[in-house]
């Protein structure tokens, strides 16, 4: 049976990290649905167009190694405001969403556009500056050579640009449960969005 939770919110906000661990404690598969726009933006950094790029997407190119860099991230807040883009990467996303034994998939627009029927819509936040410093801890771990201050302007311009686009922009569903993770552990988030789940598997 079918059982979406679709996990919206700004970048570095600890969506990955929460849909990850929700998908392993019910079994269900999980689809990080940047990666989608990662890759595309990644090929466009090769040459390719924008709309080449997202139509030519395969399932491996999501394992591509460098897809974590900020340039690569840009790129894909960049392709991201693109209709085409994001009209070539939907049936994907609403085939992994409608999947047999459950899905999580984590974004922008998952409860908005791609699942507005999930069961399950989180909208996860953190403060700037937390995300922030969780980000660069990340990337520094990584072995990226980056400071706390190009960390932070990356996401304020990421976050601008998949806010202010027309199409399908960086916002909560008027249904979804707002859960900001910037006082809490991994998991005390992780455990609020099991709850969450838990309580739509009971309706
Ligand atoms: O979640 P992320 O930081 O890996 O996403 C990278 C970029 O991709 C993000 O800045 C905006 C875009 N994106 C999007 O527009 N819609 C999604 N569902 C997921 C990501």
């Amino acid at each position: 049976m079918a059982f979406t939770v679709a996990i919206d919110g700004p970048a570095a906000a600890g969506k990955g990290t929460v849909a990850r661990q929700v998908a392993a404690h019910f079994g269900f598969g999980h689809l990080d649905t940047g990666l989608l726009y990662r890759a595309t933006g990644r090929r466009t950094l090769d040459g390719l167009t924008p709309i080449e790029a997202a139509r030519a997407l395969r399932a491996d190119d999501l394992d591509a190694q460098d897809l974590r860099s900020p340039e690569v991230a840009q790129a894909a807040s960049r392709v991201a405001a693109i209709p085409e883009v994001r009209a070539a990467l939907v049936d994907f996303q609403r085939a992994f969403a409608r999947r047999d034994g459950g899905a999580v998939l984590d974004g922008r627009d998952i409860g908005t556009v791609i699942c507005p029927e999930a069961e399950v819509k989180l909208y996860v936040t953190a403060s700037d500056d937390i995300r922030a410093a969780r980000r660069h801890i990340e990337l520094t771990g990584k072995g990226h050579d980056i400071t706390y201050g190009a960390v932070l302007e990356d996401l304020r311009q990421r976050d601008a640009r998949d806010s202010a686009r027309a199409t399908a922009p960086l916002k909560p569903a008027e249904d979804a449960v707002h859960l900001d993770t910037s006082q809490l552990t991994i998991e005390e988030a992780v455990a609020a969005a099991i709850t969450e789940v838990n309580a739509a598997r009971k309706t």
